[in-house]
């Protein structure tokens, strides 16, 4: 069993350079097939979440090399139209590929998806946005058959947004007959990413960055090179943890422009942070903290909101702040599962719905707790690194499906923390 030690109580510094965006290179990952060349990515990180994706595009005949943090998909050729279930059990995305194979096939068969445990997670919504554009879905037990003539355009409504639905919706717009609206688009940084990456394939997506995407089917789309941002999301799990265990820390690559509400949170807090100002000048973000966190009242929300996957890290902070702070979760409604591991290192928090309500104490202490999901077992880790004592994390398998090395970036940072078993 994968087991991570911290040894907590001492403040962090240093410089970390971020990886690539994990829910970044998913869509994009997915989106490769749509071409008949080969795509080239740079900055890809080196995660289970990756390898499971490029699995299924292997298994639908494309060739993948993966050298260091760059990878190159080839997808001349498709075969399969069907995703292996035991990967669609393994990670949610893989339903992306769903909307990448019926632009491309016009045809596409998976199960229900699996991933965290945070909530029911349903895929109507991308259901129905195949639906707008003429494709039959049939549902089966589990099993998901989805194809179609032609795909024509239409307009797709969203009645919130939905990341993984607007990927979706994208990937099986770009190539259909004539033009589309998508209203009611999630508008999270990873979407933009998507856009300007189907975009260089040739693709005509108008409106990125806003709620009302506009796409005009084109016939295909070609190979090309694309660099996959920095991740907001482990960006900002390392400068939570400097919040939670003190410190200074610069991160580097952390797109500071994405990341506002956060930067504003650690702000409230009592952190300063600022664009990184170190030499050599580089994109990245600086955080200095000092003494106990400040109570604060916090809501999640579609970005530009603050992100649920930093929902679980805040907890870790708050656990120390001199007062009562309330987190309202307002993405999925089962996300508090890692409250319980925090209670037996002697945090004070009462869940009532949706709301975590926490009552701020000087120190946590270390002692043996289990990550339940991707995100919840790196707020472990940051609760760790500012808990007194010795803190064993078990099932951190989970953690590696998001970072590519979580021990190694917090021993960048001076944090004691390591990975025990194989
Ligand atoms: C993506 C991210 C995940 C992040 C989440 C919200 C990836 C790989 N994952 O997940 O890290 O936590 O966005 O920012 O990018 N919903 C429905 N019906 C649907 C689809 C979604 O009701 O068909 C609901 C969900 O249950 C949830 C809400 O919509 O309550 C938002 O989920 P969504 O934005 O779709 O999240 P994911 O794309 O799964």
């Amino acid at each position: 069993m994968s087991e991570i030690r911290v040894c907590g109580y001492r403040p962090l510094s240093g410089e970390i350079k971020i990886q690539g965006s994990k829910n970044g290179v998913l869509p994009m990952l997915a989106a490769s097939i749509l071409q008949k060349g080969t795509v080239q990515f740079t900055n890809v990180p080196i995660i289970q979440d990756v390898a499971c994706m490029v699995g299924i595009l292997e298994f639908m005949g494309c060739r993948c090399r993966l050298e260091g943090s760059r990878l190159s998909v080839d997808a001349s050729e498709i075969e399969h139209t069907q995703i292996p279930k035991e990967d669609v059990g393994k990670m949610r995305s893989s339903i992306l590929v769903m909307g990448a194979l019926l632009g491309r096939k016009k045809r596409a068969v998976t199960w229900y998806p699996g991933g965290c445990t945070i909530g029911s997670r349903p895929i109507d919504l991308h259901l129905k946005a195949f639906s707008c554009l003429g494709v039959q879905v049939k549902e089966e037990e589990g099993r998901v058959e989805a194809f179609a003539d032609t795909l024509n355009g239409s307009r797709i409504v969203f009645p919130f947004p939905s990341v993984g639905a607007t990927e979706n919706a994208l990937l099986a717009a770009v190539l259909a007959e004539g033009e589309t609206e998508i209203s009611g688009a999630a508008k999270e940084p990873e979407i933009e990413s998507l856009c300007r990456f189907l975009n260089q394939m040739g693709a005509d997506i108008r409106g990125i960055g806003s709620g009302r995407l506009r796409i005009r089917g084109v016939k295909e789309l070609h190979g090309t090179e694309f660099e996959v941002p920095g991740d907001r999301i482990a960006a900002g799990t390392y400068l939570i943890a400097v919040a939670a265990a003190g410190g200074e820390a610069g991160i580097l690559n952390a797109p500071w422009e994405d990341m506002q509400e956060v930067v504003q949170v650690l702000r409230a807090v009592g952190a300063t942070v600022e664009p990184f100002s170190g030499k050599p000048k580089r994109a990245g973000i600086e955080i200095k903290m000092k003494g106990r966190p400040k109570a604060i009242h916090l809501a999640t929300g579609p970005y530009p909101e603050f992100p649920t996957d930093l929902q679980s890290p805040m907890l870790a902070v708050l656990t120390r702040a001199e007062g009562t702070s309330i987190i309202e979760e307002r993405v999925f409604e089962a996300r508090f599962k890692t409250v319980g591991e925090l209670w037996k290192m002697g945090a004070q928090i009462e869940i009532m719905g949706n709301r975590a309500v926490i009552y701020g104490k000087n120190r946590l202490r270390g002692t043996d707790v289990k990550a339940w999901d991707l995100r919840g077992g790196a707020a472990l880790a940051a609760a760790a690194l500012a808990a007194q004592g010795e803190t064993r994390i078990s099932d951190c398998i989970y953690i590696e499906r998001g970072y590519e090395d979580i021990c190694r970036d917090l021993r960048c940072l001076n944090g004691a923390i390591e990975r025990l078993s194989p």
